[in-house]
């Protein structure tokens, strides 16, 4: 699905050379690397605040211990998503107020999560899924109208807009992964949380830090939550080939849909609001027979992939929050048809257009 070696050989005396000068340097944790790529961060997203933490699940359990959820509120979030985003909402002992997506995109629907707005709820926290940034604008009008935080899940969209504006730009805070399969993604476990404003990056950073102001002075519940100097530095590097990367995507993404559109009867491909600049973390496409086709492309050694085969509502962890089979029928409906095809920055054009036609013709014999 992913080619991290291919990538890494095509950058490795530059990586190499940053790995080796953090290890040389001695300053494993919170060194001048971090501080570096924090200030990059912020620069390239555009947002005043950009905190290193250590993984995508924690930015979120940081962000959310930020705001103060305590039990008994409600964050409003989507059901098709990575656990992360439920589980640091129910960790916390807050409820997740499920609001289904919009078939064509995946992405929460802004209408939906007006009907599930609430004297309990705290946040809004919807996920730009596969990174094809969500109706951010129409789910901020919602979130300031009804005074509540607005947090952005950013794990998959790293560099993708909205209204030509980068994603974790809209929210009072975000958060982002850098496991090594995302667009922008560290040798092991990385994350960050941006902030929109001084005090709730103040209140980040000491949470992230085992709640301290200074060494050794705690004023509130804290985590250590730290993106190691040498993640740091790497990710410096590879932050430079990002827009490039992203743009390489778009490109495989262009071929895939080229192919499809002739098949539209048989194919759904996903579709891009105007107003949507994607990064194309995932190419998911909705088809019958999903897992027929799956297990003969399988055969033929193309690797695809199910996000998510379980909605969140639906999962056994979280029976007690009472979902049950069709609350979420859009979010159910993908479950059960989506397929994931290869995506990554070093997929040649044939590799592309040969996976699209091989596809074609499994769903075509599924179908028989
Ligand atoms: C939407 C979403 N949120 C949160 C996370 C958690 O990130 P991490 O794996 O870095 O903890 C992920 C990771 O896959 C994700 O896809």
């Amino acid at each position: 699905m992913v080619d991290v070696i291919g990538q890494y050989k095509r950058y490795q005396d530059e990586l190499d050379s940053a790995i080796l000068s953090v290890v040389r340097s001695g300053a494993y944790i919170n060194g001048p690397a971090v501080k570096r790529f924090e200030r990059e961060m912020a620069e390239y997203l555009q947002v005043p605040h950009a905190i290193a933490c250590a993984s995508g699940t924690d930015a979120l359990q940081i962000a959310l211990m930020a705001i103060g959820v305590k039990p008994g509120d409600e964050i409003i979030t989507t059901p098709f998503t990575f656990v992360a985003t439920t589980e640091t909402i129910a960790l916390l002992g807050a409820k997740p107020i499920y609001a289904d997506i919009d078939p064509k995109t995946f992405n929460i629907d802004p209408e939906k999560i007006a009907e599930k707005i609430s004297p309990r709820t705290k946040a809004i926290l919807p996920v730009h899924i596969f990174g094809q940034p969500c109706n951010i604008s129409s789910i901020k009008e919602i979130a300031d109208a009804h005074h509540v935080y607005l947090i952005e899940d950013a794990a998959q969209a790293v560099g993708a807009s909205w209204q030509g504006k980068k994603v974790c730009g809209f929210g009072d805070i975000s958060s982002i992964s850098f496991y090594p399969s995302k667009n922008l993604g560290a040798f092991g476990d990385g994350g960050m949380i941006t902030a929109a404003n001084d005090e709730l990056a103040d209140t980040l950073r000491s949470i992230a830090n085992h709640g301290a102001s200074k060494t050794y002075f705690h004023d509130r519940l804290g985590v250590n939550s730290r993106l190691d100097s040498i993640q740091a530095a790497i990710l410096s590097v590879k932050l430079k080939y990002l827009d490039a990367w992203n743009a390489r995507r778009r490109e495989i993404a262009d071929i895939y849909t080229k192919i499809f559109a002739i098949h539209s009867d048989s194919i759904q491909t996903p579709f891009v609001h105007p107003d949507a600049e994607p990064i194309w973390h995932q190419y998911s496409i909705i088809i019958s027979n999903r897992d027929r086709v799956m297990a003969t492309l399988k055969a033929e050694g193309i690797p695809t992939n199910i996000y998510y085969p379980v909605p969140l509502h639906l999962q056994p962890a979280y029976h007690s929050y009472g979902g049950k089979n069709g609350d979420y029928p859009n979010t159910e409906f993908a479950s059960a048809h989506i397929l994931s095809l290869p995506m990554h920055s070093e997929m040649t054009n044939d590799e592309a257009t040969y996976i699209a036609e091989t596809t074609i013709h499994h769903i075509q014999n599924a179908a028989q």
